[in-house]
């Protein structure tokens, strides 16, 4: 399966598919979640820790660009916040060269900052906000997901 999607998901939906990643994905693996500011990056990737074990509250990595949780089976969680770069260099000091090696879930938040540079086995996440200025504001905490496998990267469960 080279994709998935695109579906309508409301922020449960969302948070159960997240879930379901997080608990079911082999690892390594590279999630590179691609929408605009409030399109709901970060809730996915809490989401995709939680369901891989981890406990505890989940800041949003908006200063530091790099948190690493612990889950459960062995898999660590890399959540990164590129925003904030300013050259795409600036990931080599982030520990960049091993992510994606080990028994680990990569979850990258604005990963065009950084594009050149991704791992070529991962998935590519597009969360999209439905579009606005159409007034039907009964849409207005849908987004729309679609998922494209790029590589060799394992298999994801179904949003
Ligand atoms: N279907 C949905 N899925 C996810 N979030 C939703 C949904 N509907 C509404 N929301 C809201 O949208 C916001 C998404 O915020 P979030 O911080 O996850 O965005 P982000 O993509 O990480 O933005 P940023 O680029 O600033 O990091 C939250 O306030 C959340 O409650
Ligand atoms: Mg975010």
């Amino acid at each position: 399966m080279s994709e998935l999607g695109p579906v309508p998901l409301n922020e449960l939906q969302l948070t159960a598919w997240g879930e379901r990643v997080g608990a079911l994905i082999d690892v390594p693996a590279v999630l590179a979640l691609r929408g605009e500011l409030g399109a709901g990056k970060s809730v996915f990737a809490r989401a995709v820790a939680r369901g891989a074990g981890v406990h505890g509250p989940l800041p949003s990595p908006t200063f530091n660009l790099v948190f690493v949780y612990q889950g459960a089976r062995g898999v660590d969680v890399y959540h990164l916040d590129l925003y904030r770069l300013e050259h795409s260099a600036e990931v080599w000091e982030l520990g960049w060269r091993e992510l994606g090696d080990g028994p680990e879930i990569v979850l990258i938040e604005w990963p065009e900052r950084a594009e050149a540079l991704l791992p070529e086995d991962r998935w590519d996440i597009y969360l999209e906000k439905p579009g606005s200025g159409s007034g039907s504001g009964s849409d207005s905490d849908v987004r729309v997901v679609r998922a494209v496998r790029r590589g060799e990267a394992p298999e994801l469960p179904r949003p």
